[in-house]
């Protein structure tokens, strides 16, 4: 299975912010959308950066409260990991594991395709995995 496919499944809308926004209008954000992680960009400019729960249960721990009135371009991931539709879900859990990340960017020549979680890949192989294990009781039913 290809990141284009989840796309397909999920579609490309990708839940973004300003880097002038605060953590503590961001973090409204992710509970709205009940997400985990939002791509930094200027309205309709390429992707600047990420910003995750973790950077801002970060920037609590740094500043206590008032951390969460900092700016998202001060708290975000700026070296973006990012992925492409033809890589494979597989390619996608090597990055995720070596890497510690838990959501990429789906990029392609500079353009934002959308984003794809751990929980979308763990979900797409617990799929692969089922459907393989349907294939294989009809082989044995079969044979009987
Ligand atoms: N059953 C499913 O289809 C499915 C898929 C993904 C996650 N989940 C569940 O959601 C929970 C949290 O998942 P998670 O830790 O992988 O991350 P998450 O909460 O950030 O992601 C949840 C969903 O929102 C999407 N998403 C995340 N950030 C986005 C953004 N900025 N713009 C647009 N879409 C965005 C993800 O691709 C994923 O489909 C887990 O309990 C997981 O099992 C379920």
């Amino acid at each position: 299975v290809i990141v284009s496919a989840i796309l397909k499944g999920k579609g490309n809308a990708v839940v973004t912010a300003r880097p002038t926004e605060s953590l503590q209008a961001i973090s409204k954000l992710l509970v709205k959308h009940r997400i985990g992680a939002v791509i930094v960009c200027e309205p309709a400019g390429p992707p600047l950066g990420i910003l995750s729960e973790r950077d801002i249960v970060n920037a609590v721990a740094a500043f206590g409260a008032p951390g969460l009135d900092r700016p998202a371009s001060e708290a975000m991931t700026r070296d973006l990991l990012t992925c492409e539709p033809g890589n494979s879900v597989d390619e996608l859990m090597t990055i995720m594991t070596n890497s510690r990340v838990r959501h990429l960017p789906v990029v392609e020549q500079g353009q934002l395709l959308g984003i794809v979680s751990i929980g979308d890949v763990v979900k797409c192989k617990l799929d692969e995995a089922s459907a393989e294990v349907g294939l294989l009781r009809d082989y044995v039913m079969a044979g009987r």
